[in-house]
């Protein structure tokens, strides 16, 4: 891969892939490359039976992501602008329905794109030095990678449009604050902290785990949500490790799942 570091981190029995975009030199900023690099990477780690999490990060200390590549912008017509916006909500989406849990290390800037692709992962865990933003009415544009939809989710309409319409980069701390970020690290620790968490979670029964995320996804009123939960929850009782979790704590041992 030309744009992404990936590599296997292994704690005993649990395996996280670590996703890198390393274009440090324009601040890891998406372009086409990076985007269909990421849909392989992401396909890869699924695929894979060892890996057990996934962990994406930016390289360098400056940025995790500090958006879409603006020099692919110059140019477009409307409708090549709506297909650059549709193929990187398509990769955005395949990380969000990702089977296993996706942390975001976000070691510093995570603006436009980069606060998006965020968004995508199931949590956000952040340096102190993140800087959070959706700037892209700066450039006479809009958020196009989900920005509108999962920032409002995550934080509600009114900060969301604060952040989208004032374009002022937030830091960790506050993001932390609105909830859009789970967790602040120093710099040196943040690494080390989101493995410690992907290999806590990677302990637990894998479709259990699945279900959860993709409950948690739902979209639509509450009565349907509550119907789907439903259905997944009766999904876990065909697993072995159903029975297998339920009989250690009833014997008073600590499970063995298999991710049957
Ligand atoms: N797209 C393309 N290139 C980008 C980029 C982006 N989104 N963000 C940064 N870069 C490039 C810069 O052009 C520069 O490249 P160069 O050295 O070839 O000129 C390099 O990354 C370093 O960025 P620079 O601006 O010199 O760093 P800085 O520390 O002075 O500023 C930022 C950092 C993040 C504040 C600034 O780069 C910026 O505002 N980036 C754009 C953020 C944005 O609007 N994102 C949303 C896009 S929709």
């Amino acid at each position: 891969m030309k744009t992404l570091l990936y590599d296997l981190h292994l704690v005993e029995d649990s395996t996280i892939a670590i996703i890198t975009i390393n274009r440090p030199d324009k601040l890891n900023a998406l372009n086409a490359t990076v985007l269909s690099e990421l849909s392989a990477a992401f396909q890869q780690a699924n695929a894979n039976e060892k890996v057990n999490g996934i962990l994406l990060t930016g390289s360098g200390a400056k940025s995790f992501v500090a958006g879409a590549d603006i020099s692919g912008f110059a140019g477009l017509s409307v409708a090549e602008a709506q297909t650059l916006a549709e193929n990187g909500q398509q990769v955005f989406n395949q990380i969000a329905a990702s089977p296993k849990p996706v942390l975001a290390a976000v070691n510093g800037f995570a603006l436009g794109g980069g606060c998006e692709l965020a968004m995508a992962c199931h949590l956000r865990f952040a340096s102190e030095n993140a800087r959070f933003g959706q700037p892209e009415v700066n450039l006479g544009i809009m958020p196009g990678y989900g920005g509108t939809q999962r920032l409002t989710r995550l934080v509600g309409l009114g900060r969301a449009l604060e952040m989208m319409l004032g374009a002022v980069p937030i830091t960790a701390q506050r993001a932390y604050e609105i909830g859009l970020v789970n967790q602040v690290f120093s710099s040196e620790d943040l690494i080390e902290n989101s493995l410690k968490w992907l290999h806590l979670v990677a302990k637990k029964a894998p479709l259990a785990v699945q279900y959860t995320i993709e409950a948690a996804h739902l979209e639509g009123d509450l009565a349907n949500g509550l119907a789907q939960e439903a259905a997944l929850f009766g999904k876990c009782f065909a697993s072995t490790d159903a029975k297998e979790g339920v009989e250690a704590f009833l014997n008073k041992r600590s499970p063995k799942f298999t991710g049957k």
